[in-house]
């Protein structure tokens, strides 16, 4: 039941003409959006210059945790480039671009003066984009806090980081909201939480479970459920701030973006089935039932006991409905075992309380929670297209169907240098296609970004793989960016060429 698209293509040249064979945009409504994306920290660059300080990203990539030991302080440098960008993109076909402000560039250290350089920049990309219609659609946070409210009160560990992060969402709100409409708090708040304080493959690495990377501090058991809740706590008081000032006037929208499988059990017993759920409950609803309803699901508020905070009446009232749209981060379909032996796990995390194993048969036993966050990166697990419609009707379903981005979609690469991305093509196509599918299956989804636009420096594995659809050489002085078979086809496709016409 899998299919790996990404081995073995053996491809014949770029061809510009290479067209989607049964879709095109024509097919999808007029006010709906395409586009592609990026991050602050895996595009930008220029990581010391015109007053930016430090994020978490820059220390721990510089203490050599990426796979190739690189970092980002060059990576596809778009803060040099950002209008060569903007005409590939018009080139393309974009819509709308998707990408994260840096914290530590707009205000240096976290908190209290702008940077105008920053404000220069930001202003700058955002302006070339709309100059040229493509719409903005702008996150604020992903991945890379001001290292300073690390060093000073342990980031989203602390109930303080709210207040800087409203202080900072009413910059952005002030200075750009009059050209950008679709605001993201965070991206894959999920994500972060697992693999900051859980697992700790992110920064600032932090994590006791046996199953963590180069664990040397943290507390697994609470940490991931502390910072959570100030995640919550936080995009609820910028959506808040939003609302009151800038609503009136700006009439944008404010949602949050999760990493989001689709999941299905391994075996169709009530065991695999109920475990399924649970995992739903634990990587999605960890973070959509507060959004939605006010509180956690029952059963994480049940395996993880005291160790998860509870809200208080009026801190669900602030988190409930305070997403206009939700994000969805969208790569590929694991199959999910029961597995209840992990609560009996002393002292337990996070992944134990959920009891699950992701149940990959490739996957050697014993490995599966150390590369729970990995196998995405393989193409050794769960490419299947089928996946989108099922995602998505679970969770038109589950949460009543929300207005829903696709934020990223798209196939990484181990081959980097290859500009003949033939099985790309395959994925995007068939991964729109079957987007199309659940639209018609009345799945509320208002656009679909590819990840990425260019190769970028990728979290993990730096620059040693690429999900662009332009190809860039890091080893050059120019950085020049090549299209891929995958642009000539997104943007055939944009422009509403198929095959048959
Ligand atoms: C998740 C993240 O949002 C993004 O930063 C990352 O590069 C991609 N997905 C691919 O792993």
């Amino acid at each position: 039941r899998e299919v790996c698209w990404t081995v073995f293509i053996l491809v014949v040249g770029a061809r510009d003409g290479i067209t989607a064979e049964v879709i095109s945009r024509e097919d999808f409504p007029s006010d709906f959006v395409f586009g592609s994306g990026s991050s602050a920290y895996q595009v930008e660059g220029a990581a010391f210059d015109d007053g930016r300080t430090p994020s978490v990203w820059d220390t721990f990539a510089h203490s050599g945790r990426a796979w190739d030991k690189s970092n980002g302080d060059i990576a596809s440098d778009q803060y040099h480039k950002y209008k060569e960008d903007v005409k590939l993109m018009v080139d393309t076909g974009l819509e709308a671009y998707r990408f994260s402000i840096s914290w530590s560039r707009l205000i240096p250290n976290g908190r209290g003066l702008v940077n105008p350089k920053g404000l220069q920049y930001y202003n700058s990309l955002i302006n070339e984009l709309v100059n040229h219609g493509i719409q903005p659609h702008v996150t604020l946070f992903h991945y890379d806090l001001p290292q300073a409210l690390e060093d000073e009160y342990q980031g989203w560990l602390s109930r303080k980081i709210v207040k800087d992060f409203t202080a900072y969402a009413d910059v952005c709100f002030r200075e750009f909201g009059d050209r950008v409409s679709h605001w993201t708090t965070l991206n894959e708040p999920n994500v972060l939480t697992l693999g900051a304080y859980d697992i700790g493959f992110f920064p600032p690495g932090r994590c006791s479970s046996p199953f963590g990377f180069n664990c040397t501090k943290g507390n697994s058991t609470i940490e991931p459920y502390i910072a959570t809740h100030n995640i919550l706590l936080a995009h609820a008081s910028v959506a808040r701030l939003y609302r009151k000032k800038y609503l009136a006037k700006q009439k944008g929208f404010i949602g949050m973006n999760i990493f989001a499988y689709y999941l299905v059990p391994f075996a169709n017993t009530t065991e695999d089935i109920r475990a399924t759920q649970r995992a739903n409950d634990f990587f999605i609803g960890w973070f959509m039932d507060p959004l939605m309803f006010g509180d956690y699901p029952e059963i994480v508020k049940k395996n993880a006991g005291s160790r998860i905070p509870s809200f208080t009446p009026s801190q669900s009232r602030q988190v409930q409905g305070s997403a206009d749209f939700f994000g969805l981060n969208h790569y590929i379909t694991q199959y999910v075992q029961d597995d209840p032996d992990s609560l009996n796990n002393e002292p337990r995390d996070f992944q134990g309380d959920m009891a699950i194993k992701l149940a990959s048969n490739r996957i050697p036993n014993g490995e599966e929670r150390r590369i729970v966050y990995e196998a995405k990166l393989s193409c050794r697990t769960g490419v299947i297209p089928s996946s989108m419609p099922g995602l998505l009707e679970y969770l038109k379903q589950a949460y009543d169907n929300q207005p829903t981005y696709i934020h990223e979609n798209g196939q990484m690469a181990f081959h980097n240098a290859s500009l003949n991305d033939m099985s790309r093509v395959k994925y995007l196509e068939s991964y729109i296609e079957s987007l199309l599918q659940a639209m018609r299956n009345g799945s509320d989804v208002r656009g679909y970004f590819t990840w990425s636009f260019l190769n970028v420096f990728e979290f993990l594995t730096g620059y040693e793989t690429g999900f662009g659809l332009y190809y860039i050489n890091f080893n050059s002085l120019d950085l020049k960016r090549y299209p891929k078979l995958s642009a000539h086809w997104y943007s055939n496709f944009l422009k509403g060429k198929r095959s048959s016409s």
